[in-house]
């Protein structure tokens, strides 16, 4: 085989907990993390040379090293004895950019596994988690997906309980929020709100939708700089036009809420998009392998 095709999955926090602050600067995390049908697609060609290439469908990505794509082939290649003497990475994109669905991780990851199955490379699926690991904190997340539990820095991985079938409204407001500035805010921040990860844990097991949806809670939500406001009340016409719950992924920007089935969810997004222009109807995607292509 000479190339082949991954899919990227978006990535959502069904709940987001920020413990403590660590020595190393990172945070201890406790999340509940959900791969969703909105993908980018990672198209992989192995060559004779010519070193790592990488194209994407959005200009204004870097398109090297600075690119958490490149530095995933750069790293998968150090670990083999004989590494291809170039790669040709062309990324059609379509998760939105700066808005907590981990698109550049999952791209990442998307890397990962399509060079362990073009090279032939044999690698475990917790071996590629774990190379994932020295990319980003999402990127171990991304190469299986589903519905887990992560901890740690987000790199402990725990499978949870598939969410129940439903419909899925991802809103990305016109504005990014910077990582670092939401973990420096929630750092600094008085009050002690926790999600109930647990109780979304036993919604999962009783395998309700309306309990995981009226649990979904994010700390960063309380610590968002005032220019966010428009997360709030997107999270209230997600809520106005049908979803059971909706909730901010990550550190934003984006917001999502869950609907009972597909097609309510398709009607929502079709009326939000008039006024969003970045708005997607989705489903939750189960954890690779069992996805299928
Ligand atoms: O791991 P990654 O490069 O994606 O993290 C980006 C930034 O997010 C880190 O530099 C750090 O400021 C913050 N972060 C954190 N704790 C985590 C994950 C990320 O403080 N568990």
């Amino acid at each position: 085989m000479r190339a082949l095709t991954e899919r990227a999955w978006a990535k959502l926090n069904l709940s987001l907990d920020v413990l403590d602050r660590r020595p190393d600067g990172y945070h201890d995390m406790r999340m509940v993390m959900q791969t969703v049908s909105l993908c980018d697609e990672v198209r992989l060609e192995a060559l004779d040379a010519g070193g790592i290439r990488l194209k994407t469908s959005f200009s204004y990505l870097p398109a090297d090293r600075r690119n958490l794509a490149w530095r995933a082939a750069e790293l998968f290649f150090s670990e083999l004895s004989k590494p291809p003497g170039g790669l040709a990475i062309s990324i059609q994109k379509r998760i939105p950019v700066g808005a907590g669905l981990a698109g550049g991780s999952a791209d990442a990851a998307a890397v990962l596994r399509g060079l362990n199955t073009l090279l032939g490379a044999g690698k475990t699926l917790a071996e590629l988690e774990r190379l994932g690991g020295r990319l980003g904190s999402d990127v171990p997340y991304c190469v299986a997906g589903g519905t887990r539990l992560a901890t740690g820095r987000g790199e402990i991985l725990e499978d949870l309980p598939p969410l129940p079938p439903c419909g899925v409204v991802i809103c990305k407001p016109a504005f990014s929020i910077r990582t670092p500035e939401l973990f420096g805010r929630v750092d600094q921040r008085q009050g002690n709100i926790r999600p109930d990860t647990d109780g979304i844990v036993s919604a999962l097991e009783e395998g309700s939708l309306g309990g995981v949806a009226r649990r979904m809670y994010n700390v960063f939500e309380e610590v968002l700089p005032a220019r966010c406001a428009e997360i709030g009340l997107l999270r209230k016409r997600l809520v106005d036009e049908g979803a059971l719950g909706a909730v901010m992924t990550g550190t934003g920007s984006a917001v999502f809420g869950l609907f009972p089935d597909p097609e309510a969810a398709r009607r929502a997004a079709e009326k939000l998009g008039k006024s969003c222009r970045e708005c997607f109807a989705a489903r939750p995607v189960a954890r690779f392998p069992e996805t299928l292509p």
